[in-house]
């Protein structure tokens, strides 16, 4: 809970700060990494701080939880927090780095905003930050403590033991353990964060989903090799994995983590939705499904550009025929053609309204994010409950945050740039205009 001192300032401050909020966020990043360049070896993406993806989330968070605190003080945003903690987790983010990201977003803030920050503006966005960073790093020693790890701990070393062609652009890696830990088991719809050393000395973490099941001694992940667009570089992990790691290289990968965890105790009927590489984390929950013997009424609906490139496709279907209330269908942009035994293909984009939803279900989504806010906007429309929907994104989530900020209080706080009365701006390094939210970008 803000203090009563504390909240009419936010309250009052919110617009501005709100309507700067990603240039505070892009000069927090100049400062951090100024100021802790070994941040950029090994814990942050630098594809996201290249493509501003990471600055939007920060961003977004901070904007939506400071809102909620005034707004909503009993509903703070459980979800985007949780899928923070449990990135962070999966990075060995540890309590004491808190400080040193305290000290650079007030820098920050104090920079963009300038004189407009008098001592009581700063006290208040100072309580603000701390209110968030304890009740992530609450969150992240329960995920810790879950595991049985620290943060020094999360990594552990893996042999590549199988690279599996899924189609031209998709690669499965399957490692087995080479220490003497045990393998601490996944839940089903999880990912890992895999570091690679680059050919420049830094090593690069990403997230990658378990597209299996683990099998004893082995996980298994796979990766849609990323192209540049038109001036821009290809994706830097995802290429070296595909053409340099080989069998028998070693990988430095974290325990799993990750907040979309498939509830199979529920009993409820499973609908899994998935654009492209979207499919990995389905073919995870599939994976546990199948080995757990259920029985549950699931229903696979997947949309591709061809079979061709409907990665996974063979352990899916052995996984479809093992279940069995288990049905598939497919939507293929380039023909309605499978060879797989599926319930239904169609050609073009997904449209629900040709398939006979289950009632009661609960719906898992992944893939771009434009495909899953079609996706989601029309199950609402059928009546499924927000609740029943969970999705995963590949990357810094900039639709929760824009999701949370706009249900809330929005509506009373206005996220454009309207001077609040009393609070003058004198720095010229703030520019008006009205906010950008984080809007949804394609996932890759
Ligand atoms: C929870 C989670 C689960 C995931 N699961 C999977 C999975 O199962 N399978 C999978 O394939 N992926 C998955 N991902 C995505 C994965 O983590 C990587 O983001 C993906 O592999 C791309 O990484 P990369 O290093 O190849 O690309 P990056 O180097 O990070 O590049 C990403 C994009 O940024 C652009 N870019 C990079 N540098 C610049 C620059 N300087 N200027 C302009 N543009 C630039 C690139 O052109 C590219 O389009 C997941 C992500 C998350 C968060
Ligand atoms: C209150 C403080 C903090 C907030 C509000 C915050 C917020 C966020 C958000 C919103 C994300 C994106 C999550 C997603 O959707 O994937 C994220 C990721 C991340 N955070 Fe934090 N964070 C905080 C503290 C820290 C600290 C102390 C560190 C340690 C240096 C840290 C390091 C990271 C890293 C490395 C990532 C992943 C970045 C990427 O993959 O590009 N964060 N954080």
């Amino acid at each position: 809970m803000l203090s009563d001192k504390s909240r009419p300032v936010i309250q009052a401050t919110l617009p501005v700060v709100g309507a700067h909020i990603q240039e505070i966020a892009q000069c927090f990043y100049r400062h951090l990494f100024t100021t802790h360049p070994e941040l950029l070896n090994g814990t942050f993406n630098r594809g996201n701080q290249a493509d501003g993806n990471q600055q939007q989330a920060l961003a977004g968070a901070v904007a939506a939880f400071a809102t909620a605190l005034v707004n909503t003080p009993d509903h703070l945003p459980e979800n985007l927090l949780a899928r923070i903690a449990q990135k962070h987790a999966s990075l060995g983010i540890q309590p004491e780095q808190y400080q040193i990201v305290h000290n650079n977003l007030m820098a920050a803030i104090a920079e963009v905003l300038g004189d407009a920050v008098t001592p009581d503006i700063a006290a208040a966005w100072d309580e603000v930050y701390w209110l968030m960073a304890y009740t992530l790093i609450h969150v992240e020693r329960g995920l810790y403590s879950a595991r049985g790890v620290r943060p020094q701990t999360v990594w552990r070393q893996w042999e590549v033991e199988k690279k599996i062609q899924e189609a031209d652009d998709v690669m499965t890696f399957v490692v087995k353990r080479i220490d003497d830990h045990l393998v601490k088991p996944s839940l089903p719809g999880q990912y890992i964060t895999v570091q690679v050393p680059l050919p420049d000395g830094t090593r690069q973490p990403r997230q990658y989903s378990l597209s299996r099941a683990d099998q004893g001694e082995s996980r298994q992940f796979t990766v849609k090799r990323v192209y540049g667009a038109v001036g821009k570089p290809d994706g830097e992990v995802s290429t070296l994995l595909h053409t340099r790691v080989n069998v028998g290289d070693k990988l430095s990968i974290s325990v799993p983590f990750g907040a979309l965890v498939l509830d199979d105790y529920s009993g409820r009927p499973m609908v899994f939705i998935s654009a492209g590489i979207g499919i990995t984390p389905m073919a995870g929950m599939l994976s546990h499904l199948a080995t757990a013997g259920s029985h549950l009424p699931i229903m696979l609906l997947h949309a591709d550009h061809n079979e061709n490139e409907f990665a996974l496709r063979g352990q899916i279907r052995d996984d479809i025929a093992a279940l069995p209330n288990a049905s598939i269908y497919v939507w293929y942009e380039q023909g309605a053609e499978s060879q797989l035994p599926v319930q239904g293909v169609f050609p073009g984009k997904m449209d629900l309204s040709q398939v006979r939803l289950p009632d009661n279900a609960v719906y898992h989504l992944c893939g771009p994010v434009p495909f899953m806010q079609e996706i989601r906007s029309a199950l609402i429309k059928l009546g499924i409950r927000p609740r029943d929907i969970q999705y995963e994104v590949f990357g810094p989530d900039l639709w929760q945050a824009d999701y949370e900020k706009a249900r809330g209080p929005a509506r009373a706080v206005c996220w454009t740039a309207r001077r609040p009365t009393g609070m003058v701006r004198h720095s010229t390094r703030a520019s008006a205009g009205s906010v950008s939210t984080p809007s949804a970008t394609p996932a890759r």
